[in-house]
């Protein structure tokens, strides 16, 4: 398959490039930026781009791409970092800013080019930068600058290479999906052959071989990614071969177990199995308030349950399948991205069970090329109901992360009761589907209200709304205040024991979208 290959020396926006190139139906692949190209990496690549980065290019010890990026001889797309840092090495001039450009900056176009074809003469970019190209280097020629006189765009005719100092990946840089387009499609040759139906074909080739006349076993965790692996393995591999495995920690939001189940057995599961371990998970956590304490809690309880679990099943040498996403390998820190921080551990890759597993070569991922929102788009080719689907993200701890202080029963009903009104109100209102992620959040502190003539003191209630590309920044979702004041109405109306509501301003960063 045609792919463009897309280098990451550790932007933030990285991913999103990826992305965006495969909304354009061509697929993109990230690799780290500095290593040397693999084969499995080149096949197919017809261009390359060079990410941003948060370090500066002429700073000791900056990524550099390995000279095998060059000398695959294919069209090179450098973005900010990316091309001042073929600008530092090919005899131009990078330096500091008196004042960063950030943000919507109007860039005029000077000339014709196959990557501004079909732009306005003068366009809005999106800019995030400390650093320019004060001068560029011999041989590249400046085909657009910003508002401040600063190359926007340039190209190296001989060499084949193209830059630009903003980010056509972000949604408010005007044009941006046309000049990835141009580039991708246009200068490239690209084919957009990546679409849900290809990857489907792929996949199932993919894991067939890998399996074999074997069985495969999944662990559900409830969210989007298992549910989506789960109807994946049951229309790929024989379904009595596909065993499903969900643990109910009693820490999931309200229905959520019971439509997971529905939703695999209406797919076709065979053997789908739902271990109650509410119990174990509220008595380990009694009495534990401190935030990390209780997530080391809860995985660790999880891991354990987990391998009981999977022994009594009684299929030793069946392979493990893990919902595992394209993003979930960065966020790890493992896989791609030389550059990416360890942000969060996930359950599946720390466990020892995956571990052994995967040391026996006896894993299987088979999302773990798929964005998100791809997931999403394949979950619905595989006819899982668009309830699941269009669920927002939940976090491996639950509700354990969601209820500040001491995690009991009764919070958690609480907490299940008042999020359930949140979110169909949210529903009711068609504000759902603009919201990445809603949620709320029960304090472990009780105020002084009045019911009726009576002194009540309940406890309260948090909301969180918050939109974002991706979970690793996020801005608050801007409410009409009517809908607020509603929502916490229909909440504290129905919901005795929530006597306050109050709503989360906070964007990430420097807040994280989680409480804990
Ligand atoms: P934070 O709170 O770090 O969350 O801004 C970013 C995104 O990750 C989810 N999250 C988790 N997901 N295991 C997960 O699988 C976890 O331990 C975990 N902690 C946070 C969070 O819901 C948000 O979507």
């Amino acid at each position: 398959m045609d792919k463009i290959l897309v280098l990451d020396f550790g932007s933030q926006y990285t991913q999103l490039i990826g992305r965006r190139i495969r909304e354009l139906g061509v697929y993109a692949q990230i690799a780290p930026g500095d290593a040397a190209l693999k084969d499995a990496e080149i096949e197919g690549a017809k261009g390359i781009v060079f990410s941003g980065s948060p370090r500066s290019a002429y700073e000791e010890g900056a990524p550099r791409p390995h000279p095998s990026a060059y000398s695959a001889g294919l069209p090179i797309l450098g973005i900010c970092y990316g091309i001042q840092l073929m600008t530092l090495d090919s005899g131009g001039e990078v330096g500091r800013l008196g004042e960063r450009e950030y943000g919507r900056k109007e860039v005029r176009v000077a000339g014709d080019d196959p990557l501004l074809a079909g732009l306005p003469r003068s366009f809005s970019s999106w800019m995030s930068h400390g650093d320019s190209i004060s001068k560029p280097a011999p041989g590249f020629e400046v085909l657009a600058s910003s508002e401040g006189g600063i190359p926007a765009a340039l190209r190296d005719r001989s060499r084949g290479i193209w830059g630009l100092q903003f980010h056509p990946e972000v949604s408010h840089c005007e044009g941006g999906m046309k000049i990835l387009e141009n580039f991708a499609v246009g200068v490239c040759g690209a084919r957009r052959e990546w679409s849900m139906e290809a990857y489907l074909d792929e996949v199932a080739a993919r894991v067939r071989e890998k399996v074999g006349s074997g069985e495969a076993l999944l662990l559900i965790s409830g969210g989007v990614d298992s549910t989506v692996a789960g109807a994946l393995l049951l229309k790929i591999l024989p379904k009595d071969k596909v065993h499903l495995l969900y643990i109910d920690t009693g820490l999931m939001r309200a229905a959520e177990s019971e439509e997971v189940m529905r939703n695999l057995r209406a797919l076709g599961a065979k053997h789908l199995r739902m271990a109650h371990a509410e119990e174990e998970f509220l008595s380990a956590l009694a009495g534990v308030e401190e935030p990390e304490a209780k997530r080391k809690i809860i995985g660790d309880l999880f891991i354990k349950i987990q391998q009981r679990e999977v022994e009594r099943l009684g299929i030793p040498e069946a392979f493990l399948a893990q919902g595992t996403l394209y993003t979930d390998l960065i966020e790890s820190g493992k896989g791609v991205g030389n550059k990416a921080q360890v942000i969060k551990s996930h359950h599946n890759v720390r466990s020892p069970l995956v571990e052994a597993k995967r040391a026996a070569g006896r894993v299987i991922e088979p999302l773990d090329r798929l964005y998100k929102d791809e997931v999403r788009s394949l979950g619905r080719l595989l006819g899982v109901s668009e309830e699941v689907v269009r669920r927002h993200p939940f976090p491996g701890p639950g509700l354990g992360v969601r209820i500040l202080g001491e995690v009991t029963k009764e919070r958690c009903e609480l907490l299940r009761a008042a999020d359930a009104i949140y979110i169909a109100e949210l529903k009711a209102r068609g504000l759902y589907d603009k919201i990445w992620q809603a949620f709320s959040v029960l304090l472990p502190i009780r105020s002084v209200g009045v019911a009726g003539d009576e002194r009540k003191y309940g406890s309260v209630l948090a909301l969180r709304a918050v939109v974002s590309e991706d979970g690793m920044t996020a801005d608050v979702y801007p409410f009409e205040t009517k809908d607020i004041l509603e929502i916490s109405s229909a909440i504290t109306n129905r919901i005795p024991g929530i006597g306050r509501v109050v709503y989360d301003i906070s964007s990430k960063p420097p807040a994280t979208i989680e409480w804990e």
